[in-house]
């Protein structure tokens, strides 16, 4: 693990003992159903989270899976005993802490691959791209959520901030970054970037999301 990747463990880690109860949980729940649904899980599909916190998405796919396998992949240790301790009945999952740009799985694994607020915090995104295309099977489809710097003024005033205080927070990407970013690693945007806006939810402002669909 380099010294990014520790940080944001350590970082993750004191977090997992509240993430998916607390107040902010629901909003991380509506972003990932929304998500879950945009990539049309057939039963014998084999389903990875990347960054998958406690593992609430892994273990909704799993639900939509007979035949297949859902598997979640995380570089907290904490997140990842929480997610195991949540799915401790179900045989049709697995979580692995492991590091994004070092997906621990053979190319071609996976029909689905979702990723949900985390690529924001990877080192090398590229990297993790190109390990999101090697781990996927030809025909597979990749969910990537995040902020966008570039359609919302608050996104753009929280990256500035993130850099500074938060240890595991890298950047925030444009959408034409991301673009760039997904055509370099040899994945096809297939769907249209969708900025989902959503004000004050729960109390709190969201807003600046971008939704990228990607195939083999
Ligand atoms: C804000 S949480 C999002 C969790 C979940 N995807 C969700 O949408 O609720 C970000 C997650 O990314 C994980 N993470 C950060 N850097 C990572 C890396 N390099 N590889 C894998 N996971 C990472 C963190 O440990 C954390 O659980």
């Amino acid at each position: 693990m380099n010294d990014h990747t520790q940080k944001a463990a350590i970082r993750f880690n004191k977090w997992a003992d509240s993430y998916g109860d607390d107040r902010i949980a629901p909003w991380f729940r509506y972003y990932q159903r929304f998500v879950i649904s945009r990539l049309n899980i057939t039963s014998g599909d084999t389903f990875l989270d990347v960054g998958c916190g406690t593992g609430w998405a892994v273990i909704k796919a799993a639900q939509q899976l007979r035949a297949g396998k859902a598997c979640g992949m995380d570089i907290s240790p904490k997140m990842i005993d929480k997610a195991r301790l949540q799915s401790a009945e179900a045989p049709n999952i697995e979580f692995r802490v492991a590091n994004a740009e070092v997906i621990p799985y053979p190319d071609e694994t996976f029909d689905c691959i979702m990723c949900t607020c985390s690529f924001h915090h990877y080192l090398h995104p590229l990297i993790a791209l190109e390990e999101f295309r090697r781990v996927m099977k030809s025909g597979g489809r990749l969910a990537l959520l995040d902020s966008a710097r570039d359609v919302s003024f608050p996104i753009w005033m929280q990256d500035r901030w993130r850099r500074y205080l938060e240890k595991s927070h890298v950047r925030y990407y444009t959408t034409t970054e991301m673009k760039s970013m997904i055509e370099a690693s040899g994945l096809h945007l297939n769907k249209e970037i969708e900025t989902i806006n959503k004000f004050l939810f729960q109390g709190k402002v969201f807003t600046g999301l971008m939704l990228f669909e990607c195939v083999k």
